[in-house]
């Protein structure tokens, strides 16, 4: 028997399921604040879905295989080319915006290290047939308020928004020819986390000229606003090309939290699919890899389904998350898995406790007791162990009387309460 899940795999323990659902549950209640509904589709794909858009890195990383009817099938990466065939099938059932969030499990091969496994969980909030900028606003400004959500401020993470539309004008402007956009956006992508030389030479081998490679490593260290629209002023068009960016930075400032947002020129992300506004959200120390990500993505619809709508919206993974919350000392407080544990004094008295719990377990309350005769002490120390708020004890004489025990298990103070009043109008909370 294999002792071990597989690399990359998680096993939930009670207190990492626990964990899981408040980071879930702050997904939902964010989500639900800002009008969106959830779907969901199915795990296991046609592997084309993924082979033709989603771009090589995660093609790379696919749990591909050839299923028992000989198609080539893929376990979901990613949830973005399933939303957009679920969309693109049945658009006109829609009003728009479409508005959905997604909580699926996705799976990558990855290399796994610090915040990267083979499988995680992760939201996504889709804003689906609105291209201006307000919509990508609210889908940044949501997930700022998922981060807000969980008890994080501006200190403690950032948002790092930057434009593929800026990069693209601003590279061909510098020298790059339209087929070289993908080799210079990989290059921008790690200028923050690689060494010059290795970008250089990167560049070079992919035969840009000298003064290309030190203008697209300009491009990646642009940071601020103001920067970008400098830059672009020697662009023709540049100030038609920079106003979705400076519109949505605006938004951002007008709903109030500008103060997470920083321009970043560095952000192009690694999707293929992405036509416009891209984002990423980082802890402030830049010690977690990506928390979140996203982008728009205006073609992709219409390249898996034939509608025309453009889409932008993000995916935030639980992982990086759960190391945040336990880096910041945020973890949920445990709550005990019952109110009250009931025991039996003797085997005559089972059989009440067997109805007393039942009943209680009607009300709402969370009930345990012995599933085999024992001794009281022992009854107790697990009741204690439970964290168990009461013990009830119900025994021979007191049963006589009609009445049980209420142990205070917090203080130890005891009272005896009829057997009637605990069933229908004592209070447990
Ligand atoms: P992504 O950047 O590949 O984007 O993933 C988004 C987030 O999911 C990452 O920032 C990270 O938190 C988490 N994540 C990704 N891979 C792993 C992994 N191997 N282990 C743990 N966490 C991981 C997308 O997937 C896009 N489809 C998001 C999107 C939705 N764009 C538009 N709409």
């Amino acid at each position: 028997m294999p002792a071990k899940a597989l690399p990359g795999f998680r096993d939930f323990y009670p207190a990492d399921t626990a964990l899981l659902h408040h980071i879930v549950a702050a997904w939902r209640t964010v989500s639900a604040r800002y009008g969106f509904e959830e779907y969901d589709g199915p795990p296991l794909e046609p592997l084309e879905l993924y082979t033709s858009k989603s771009g090589e890195e995660i093609v790379g990383q696919l749990y591909h295989f050839e299923d028992k009817g000989g198609r080539a099938v893929s376990l979901r990466p990613e949830m973005t080319p399933t939303l957009a065939r679920m969309v693109a099938a049945k658009s006109s059932d829609f009003k728009k915006p479409i508005r959905w969030y997604s909580i699926p499990q996705l799976f990558r091969y990855e290399r796994q290290q610090r915040g990267r496994l083979r499988e995680h969980f992760q939201l996504n909030m889709d804003l689906i047939g609105e291209a201006g900028p307000l919509a990508d606003a609210e889908v940044i400004a949501a997930a700022i308020d998922v981060m807000r959500e969980l008890g994080f401020g501006p200190d403690d993470v950032r948002v790092r928004i930057s434009d593929r539309r800026v990069i693209r004008a601003l590279l061909l402007h510098g020298g790059v020819a339209d087929d070289q956009l993908a080799a210079a956006y990989v290059t921008i992508d790690k200028v923050e986390r690689e060494d010059r030389a290795k970008g250089r030479a990167r560049l070079a081998a992919a035969g840009f000229a000298p003064e290309v490679v030190e203008e697209i490593l300009r491009i990646g260290e642009i940071r601020g606003l103001e920067a970008v629209t400098d830059r672009l002023r020697a662009v023709p068009d540049g100030r038609d090309v920079g106003e979705g960016l400076t519109a949505c930075h605006d938004a951002l400032q007008n709903i109030g939290l500008g103060n997470f947002v920083d321009v970043d020129l560095s952000i192009v992300r690694g999707l293929a699919y992405y036509t416009g506004i891209v984002f990423e959200l980082f802890d402030a120390g830049r010690s977690l890899r990506a928390i979140c990500g996203g982008g728009r993505y205006d073609g992709l619809l219409k390249a898996l389904g034939g509608v025309d709508l453009p889409g932008v919206g993000f995916g935030m993974g639980d992982v990086v998350l759960g190391e945040l919350l336990r880096s910041h000392e945020r973890l949920p407080e445990r709550r005990p898995s019952i109110d009250v544990y009931l025991v039996a004094v003797t085997t005559s008295d089972v059989a009440e406790v067997l109805s007393l719990g039942h009943a209680l377990r009607d009300r709402g309350v969370r009930v345990e007791y012995a599933l085999k005769a024992q001794a009281v002490a022992k009854q107790l120390k697990i009741a204690s162990a439970r964290q168990a708020r009461r013990a009830v004890l119900v025994g021979p004489d007191e049963r006589e009387a009609g009445e049980a025990v209420v142990r205070d298990l917090m203080d130890g103070s005891e009272e005896r309460v009829s057997l009637t009043a605990l069933r229908d109008t004592f209070t447990w909370a």
